[in-house]
């Protein structure tokens, strides 16, 4: 499970490492899960899964990792399960688009501006659906946004503008 995919891309130009970012999400996520899933039990698997498809549109190798931790499941169970559904998907999606995390962390570092120029960007017309996710897992790095399958921590609106310029390249 060690394997990166794309959907795991993180920006460089970022503060701190991929790892960093990497370890940052798995953290959070692990909190997430010791406080909504307890009891550690591997009959959560699924709705660990479908919550996880929920927020990311699909199933990131980073977050099955945890979960494989998480509920002591191994890994040929999680992606049994997460391939035996036609809900849960290992791939992120390939449209493009942006996701706003309006978690509290990130909307207390500027979410809202974010989420109010994503909504904006002149001359893009409807070429990015721009959705928000309740958490990306990376709050450490707030706030964080999503373009078109890579997450960018720390974000600001200037940024956000030349990272689209930059997926539409
Ligand atoms: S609130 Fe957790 S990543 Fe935004």
């Amino acid at each position: 499970m060690g394997r990166r995919r794309r959907g795991d891309e993180v920006d460089p130009a970022s503060d701190g490492t991929a790892d960093a970012e990497r370890r940052e999400r798995q953290s959070s996520l692990r909190r997430l899960l010791r406080d909504q899933f307890p009891d550690r039990n591997r009959d959560k698997l699924l709705p660990v899964l479908h919550l996880l498809q929920h927020e990311h549109g699909y199933l990131p190798e980073w977050a099955l990792q945890v979960v494989g931790w998480h509920l002591r499941v191994p890994a040929s169970e999680i992606y049994g399960a997460a391939t035996s559904y036609s809900e849960l998907h290992l791939d992120p999606p390939r449209l493009r688009n942006i996701v706003v995390c309006t978690g509290l962390a990130c909307w207390q570092a500027g979410g809202d501006d974010l989420l109010n120029a994503a909504r904006r960007r002149p001359g893009h017309g409807d070429e990015f659906d721009v959705t928000t996710t309740a958490c990306a897992f990376m709050c450490g790095l707030a706030p964080a946004v999503r373009i078109s399958g890579k997450w960018h921590g720390r974000m600001d609106a200037a940024r956000l503008a030349s990272s689209i310029e930059n997926a539409h390249a």
